[in-house]
């Protein structure tokens, strides 16, 4: 629906915009209602062509890409059988509902280097057209964001007041917290409520945003239980959600740097899911190295992809099974070798 007069094209350019109304503000009123006057004319004609051009809180923009996001999971995520799942089921079921009860709330957790950050960019490329480059995906740092510990309060009341803004400018918002272990526990129970089971707050509804909690909480549980598969001679492929769910959020809710140390979120299971990344194999990291050639528009090569791999560090010592930083370190060490 096109505003038909001048000043309502403007507010309605102005609203539709989102985070891009700070290239608007220079430009006097007097010249922009000239150019809405214009552009009325057109936009009668083509009533839904400005959506094409600037990102709007609207289908156009944000759908969920069932396809794609199962082709990039099972194309671009290596070694992480149960997030893939996890993550492809919990989307598109979240996405496919237009009344969902509750936002929906993920906690990704695991070993350095294993993909946390790069399933949450996978995520926000099938539902954003802009991907991360989306001014409806937000993501918060402790170290950038919540540096001091001493100005907590403030933190919590910045942090409710931004995602309150954020989520009346677009429902379908994205959050990621990235770093949890290194947050104050109570930064993110005090934004407990808008993960909750609520209608509305103070007239917001939050239950079509989509919150993303990255953290290594858990991630020593989860290699362990790798590992003894492994020494059982068992295939990786065999371990489910169940084996490591249970360990999981025990570990996170009773480790104190783990962001959700004792926070209501567990309590009131507003967790929806608990997603295990597995630490990364010699043959991952061999996929990573391939698939970061084939990225910098070189023929892959597997003698090159197989000596990166075989220069990485395994753990624990004496079986050397796991990669110790994942394939965080491919992309600079790949430098290198080509
Ligand atoms: N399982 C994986 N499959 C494919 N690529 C991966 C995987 N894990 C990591 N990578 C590659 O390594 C890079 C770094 O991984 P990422 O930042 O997602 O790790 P992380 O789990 O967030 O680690 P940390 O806990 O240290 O933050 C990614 O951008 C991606 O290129
Ligand atoms: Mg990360």
């Amino acid at each position: 629906m096109v505003p038909k007069k001048p000043h309502a094209l403007l507010l309605w350019m102005l609203v539709c915009s989102g985070g891009s109304t700070e290239a608007i503000e220079p430009i006097s009123t007097s010249i922009a209602v000239g150019m809405a006057a214009a552009l009325t004319g057109f936009l009668a004609t083509y009533p839904n062509i400005f959506y094409y051009f600037n990102e709007c809180c609207r289908p156009e923009w944000i759908s969920l890409n069932k396809t794609g996001l199962k082709v990039d999971l099972d194309r671009k995520l290596y070694g992480q059988h149960i997030a893939s799942r996890i993550i492809l089921k919990a989307v598109s079921g979240f996405m496919s509902n237009d009344n969902p009860k509750k936002p929906l709330v993920l906690s990704l957790h695991g070993w350095t280097g294993t993909g946390k950050n790069f399933v949450s960019q996978l995520i926000a490329d099938n539902v954003y057209k802009e991907g991360m480059d989306s001014s409806f995906v937000h993501i918060f740092t402790s170290e950038l964001h919540f540096p001091h510990a001493s100005q907590l309060e403030t933190y919590k009341s910045q942090l409710q007041q931004w995602i309150k803004g954020n989520v009346t400018n677009c429902a379908h918002s994205m959050f990621i917290f990235d770093e949890m272990d290194k947050m104050h526990p109570g930064l993110i129970d005090s934004i407990k409520p808008y993960l909750d089971y609520y209608d509305k707050l103070d007239g917001v509804s939050y239950r079509k945003a989509i919150f993303i909690f990255l953290s290594n909480a858990g991630g020593e549980s989860i290699t362990q239980t790798a590992l003894d598969f492994w020494k059982a001679g068992r295939d990786r492929e065999e371990i489910e959600l169940k084996d490591l769910e249970t360990l999981l959020s025990l570990a996170v809710f009773n480790n104190k740097k783990s962001g959700l140390w004792h926070t209501s979120l567990i309590d009131k299971n507003l967790v929806d899911f608990f997603v295990p990344f597995l630490p990364l194999e010699y043959r991952h990291v061999l996929q990573c190295a391939m698939a970061e050639m084939i990225a910098r528009g070189h023929q892959p090569d597997p003698s090159v992809a197989d000596q990166v791999a075989r220069d990485v560090v395994y753990f624990p010592k004496t079986e050397r099974v796991f990669a110790v930083k994942g394939c965080k370190t491919i992309e600079s060490k790949l430098d290198y070798y080509i």
